[in-house]
C-alpha cells in the first residue's frame, strides 16, 4: 500500500510517500526558516499563508522524486494534531479534498506519535543509530514543543511516564540561541559552536533531580543562562568563552535527557530506547545515548537526521499502521484539525 503522507503542523511544509510503513520513496520538504528567522520564533498567521502557498508544489515534488502520480496513491495520511490550527487546517483541508477526489482512504495522525514512530522507517539517511527497535520500548520524544517520555508496549499503546513542567527541551535550545545573538532555530547553531567548547566550564543547573522523578523542566535552566549573560556579557561567537557557554547549557540539558531517559528504561526493564524529534539531532544527546546505552546493555535507536525534525514519511508511516490494522473506508469530510490531538488509533 502507497501512503502520502502530508504534515503542516508547524513550520515546515512536507509531504513522502511511503510504501507499506516502512519503504520511504520519496521525501519533499519546504521551510519556512527564512520567513520567521527575523522575528525568532514561528509566526503563526504567516505559517498558514507559507502553508497554502507550498503545499501543492511539494506534493507535486515528492510526486516527481518517486516518478509516480496521483493514480497511484492508495490512501493518504495527514497531521491532525496537535500544532497550529491555521497551520493544520491547511493539511488536513489539502488531504480531505485530494482523498475525496481520487476516492482513497484518509487517516489523520497524531504528530508526536509521528515522531515516536519515525526509527520504524527503512531509511538509512545519515545519521540512522541502531536500525529498526522492537517493542516494548521506552521513547524519549525532544522537539521544540515537547519532552516527552512514553513506554511503548505496540502501535497506538503508549503511556507517558514523563513530561515537561514547562519549556520544551527545543525551546529552551531556541530561546537560550536568540538570548546570545545565534540565528532561529537555535539548536543547530548552539550544537554547532559547543563542539570546541568545554561542557565543564560553567556548571549549570540540572532541574528535579530526585531518583523517582521523570519530569523535566528547562525554564530554570533558561534562567540561570540569563543571568550569567547579564552578569558577564554574551562572549564574542568566535571565541572559546562562547564556545564554552554553549557546551554548558547543551551539557545540562543533555545530562537531564540521557540519565531520565535510561533510569526509567532499567526501571521498566525494557531493552530497547527510541529518541526522536528535532532535538534527536543534537550531535551530543546522540554522543551520551550511545556511551550509556552501551553500558547498560541496551540499544538505541535514533532516526537519521532527515527524519528528526518535522517531516510527512513518519505521518504517512504511522498512518498505514492504522489503515492496514481497520481496513476501512474514512469519512473525509469527518477528520478536523486538533492542536489537542490524542495519540493512538483514530475515533471514527
Ligand atoms: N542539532 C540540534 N540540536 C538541538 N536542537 C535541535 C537541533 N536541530 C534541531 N533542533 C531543535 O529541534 C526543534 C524543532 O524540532 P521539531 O521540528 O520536531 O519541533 P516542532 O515540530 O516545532 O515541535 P513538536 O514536534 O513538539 O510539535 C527546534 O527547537 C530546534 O532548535
Ligand atoms: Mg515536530
Amino acid at each position: 500500500m502507497l501512503v502520502l503522507g502530508i504534515e503542516s503542523s508547524c513550520d515546515e511544509t512536507a509531504a513522502a510517500l511511503v510504501e507499506d510503513g516502512r519503504r520511504l520513496v520519496a521525501n519533499a520538504v519546504a521551510s519556512q526558516v527564512p520567513i520567521h528567522a527575523r522575528y525568532g520564533g514561528v509566526v503563526p498567521e504567516l505559517a498558514s499563508r507559507a502553508h497554502i502557498v507550498d503545499i501543492v508544489p511539494v506534493v507535486q515534488r515528492c510526486l516527481d522524486e518517486a516518478g509516480l502520480g496521483l493514480a497511484e496513491i492508495d490512501a493518504i495520511a495527514v497531521t491532525a494534531g496537535p500544532g497550529l490550527v491555521g497551520s493544520l487546517l491547511v493539511g488536513t483541508e489539502f488531504a480531505k479534498s485530494l482523498a475525496s477526489v481520487l476516492e482513497i482512504p484518509l487517516v489523520g495522525v497524531n504528530h508526536i506519535e509521528g515522531h515516536l514512530m519515525a526509527p520504524f522507517l527503512d531509511y538509512d539517511g545519515p545519521e540512522r543509530i541502531s536500525g529498526t527497535p522492537d517493542f516494548p520500548f521506552l521513547g524519549l520524544v525532544v522537539s521544540g514543543g515537547h519532552s516527552h517520555l512514553f513506554h511503548a508496549r505496540g502501535v497506538g499503546d503508549y503511556e507517558l511516564v514523563g513530561a515537561t513542567r514547562d519549556d520544551a527541551a527545543g525551546e529552551a535550545y531556541d530561546k537560550v540561541a536568540k538570548m546570545i545573538g545565534l540565528p532561529y532555530p537555535g539548536g543547530l547553531y548552539i550544537d554547532r559552536a559547543a563542539k570546541s567548547g568545554n561542557p565543564t566550564a560553567i556548571r549549570f543547573p540540572r532541574a528535579l533531580p530526585q531518583k523517582d522523578s521523570y519530569e523535566f523542566s528547562f525554564s530554570g535552566l533558561k534562567t540561570s543562562v540569563l543571568n550569567h549573560v547579564r552578569k558577564n556579557g554574551t562572549p564574542p561567537h568566535d571565541s572559546a568563552e562562547f564556545a564554552d557557554l554553549c557546551a554548558s547549557f547543551q551539557e545540562a540539558v543533555v545530562d537531564v535527557l540521557v540519565t531520565k531517559t535510561f533510569r526509567k528504561a532499567r526501571e521498566l526493564g525494557v531493552q530497547h530506547v527510541v529518541i526522536s524529534g528535532g532535538v534527536s539531532a543534537n550531535s551530543r544527546l546522540r554522543e551520551r545515548a550511545l556511551q550509556v546505552a552501551s553500558s547498560n546493555g541496551v540499544s538505541v535507536h535514533i532516526p537519521p537526521i532527515a527524519l528528526c525534525t518535522d517531516n510527512a514519511a513518519m505521518i504517512a508511516s504511522l498512518g498505514w499502521h492504522y489503515l492496514a490494522d481497520k481496513p476501512r473506508r474514512f469519512d473525509a469530510w469527518a477528520l478536523n484539525a486538533r492542536s489537542s490531538m490524542k495519540m493512538g488509533p483514530p475515533a471514527s
